[in-house]
């Protein structure tokens, strides 16, 4: 039986010549072969092991050492995840699509799994906001970092440790943290050996933020049984779709990669993806991430932009319609959202200016509203992608992960960049550690300050 993964829609992205963006089927069209050959070469790619193709491998990997490490964590009230970047906003995405909006605030008996909290920002605020928050001798902690340098991850392994440790000990500190990191070097692979609760690779060909279906997202799904197995199957028959695929009109993702790189060219600078669902406010973010880090280099790359519908209709709609025609649109749909709440039927004369919402259900008028967003910048000669989803499950996430990563590889290389590095992010990390005095970076140090002492400085003193 096939399964309806979900439906795109194309308004006004193709266009025609007399009005809106013209990109004409013909020009997608000659893309096609480049984009076939790209695919070819990402699969060889990733069946060799080369740098960051791994990502295409995990639908198909054993979770089952992924499994008895959760097994150990379920039983904890809470659950910190220490990470950043590509180590945390896959698991915000699953957390947001799946968990209750107030998973922490249920009680354990409703919620059944622990409370999660995610460290990622080193601010002190919500550092020990979360230090509030949590009773630590009942608490695992998962600290990811595939580099296991990154100064913002290791500073609040640091700080946990040692708080930990002044209630415990080290050794049974230690024995509460969960390490996924590289599975050879760095520093936490050091301390994954020396007595950790448990210890998953990240694997060596997988980039952070193509990392959500390896350990680095599964851990904490599994720990809070969110749909892993189905998420898993969405990837697979998203990847099965794909390679099955005869051309650009039934390939998903060589169609959005071949828009994508052709509204680039024309210059919409700016992708903006809005869904239309909270459960999916976190995708666009991890969204913004893997598109962001992946395809800006080189002066190339368009600007990731997440808004979440309806809430953007009053605060950005107004641009997207009647500005600058600088932007690409996905708008996504889920068509049935749960649970099913009615709009109430109210008799009272004076409410009679509203009837006519009475008896609607509040999944179709967040449908609606997408529809008449998407008319509105349609009208306005605005390319828009119409993604409609039957359902958020696990299926549907699973398939939207994988096909939103083929994209983004794909669009890598028609813009002629390499998806996989992140050169602008090391060169923050690398003057970072010089600037905190990491011995060995002492020239990035002084490189940092040259140029941030360019910085013109305007006191406002009153
Ligand atoms: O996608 C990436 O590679 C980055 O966003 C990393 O995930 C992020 O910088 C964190 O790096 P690490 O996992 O090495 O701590």
């Amino acid at each position: 039986m096939k399964t309806n993964l979900f439906t795109i829609g194309l308004g006004g992205v193709i266009g025609n010549e007399e009005d809106g963006p013209f990109i004409g089927k013909e020009r997608l069209l000659t893309l096609e072969e480049t984009l076939r050959m790209a695919e070819v070469s990402l699969r060889k790619n990733s069946k060799e092991g080369k740098t960051g193709c791994g990502w295409m491998r995990l639908p198909y990997e054993d979770i089952g050492p992924i499994g008895s490490v959760a097994e150990k964590i379920v039983g904890f009230d809470s659950i910190v995840q220490v990470g950043i970047g590509g180590s945390a906003l896959g698991n915000l995405m699953l957390n947001d699509a799946f968990l209750h909006p107030y998973h922490n605030e249920l009680s354990r008996k409703e919620r059944k799994v622990p409370r999660f909290y995610m460290a990622d920002n080193p601010d002190p605020k919500g550092l020990s906001a979360i230090w509030d928050c949590i009773d630590p001798e009942r608490t695992a902690f998962i600290v990811v970092s595939k580099s296991g340098s990154t100064a913002e991850t290791i500073t609040l392994f640091l700080w946990f440790f040692e708080a930990l440790s002044e209630r415990l000990g080290p050794e049974k500190a230690l024995s509460r943290f969960v390490f996924i990191t590289d599975p050879e070097k760095g520093i936490l692979r050091v301390l994954a050996e020396k007595g950790a609760l448990a210890s998953l690779p990240v694997p060596a060909d997988v980039g952070g933020r193509f990392s959500v279906l390896s350990a680095v997202g599964l851990l904490s799904a599994m720990g809070l049984g969110l749909p892993v197995s189905e998420l898993l199957e969405g990837a697979r028959l998203m990847d099965d779709h794909i390679k099955k695929a005869r051309g650009i009109w039934e390939n998903p993702a060589w169609l959005l990669a071949a828009l994508h790189f052709l509204h680039f060219v024309q210059g919409r600078h700016m992708t903006v993806t809005m869904p239309y669902s909270d459960g999916l406010e976190r995708f666009a973010e991890w969204h913004a991430q893997l598109w962001g880090e992946s395809l800006g280099k080189g002066g190339k790359g368009s600007t990731p932009i997440r808004a979440l519908g309806a809430i953007d209709q009053h605060s950005q709609v107004q641009l997207y319609v009647d500005g600058p025609d600088d932007k690409l649109f996905t708008l996504i749909d889920v068509k049935k959202k749960e649970p099913e709440l009615h709009i109430p039927s109210v008799e009272m004369e004076e409410m009679s200016p509203v009837f006519y919402l009475g008896g609607h259900t509040f999944s179709d008028l967040l449908t609606v509203e997408a529809q008449s967003t998407a008319a509105a910048l349609m009208k306005a000669g605005k390319p828009v992608i119409w993604m409609e989803i039957p359902c958020l499950d696990g299926i549907r996430l699973g398939a939207l992960i994988f096909l939103y990563e083929m994209v983004t590889a794909l669009t890598g290389h028609l813009l002629q960049v390499d998806p996989f590095d992140q050169p602008g992010v090391e060169q923050g990390k690398r003057y970072t550690y010089g600037l905190m005095g990491r011995a060995g970076f002492g020239s990035d140090a002084a490189e940092a300050s040259e140029g941030f002492g360019k910085v013109l400085g305007i006191a406002l003193s009153v």
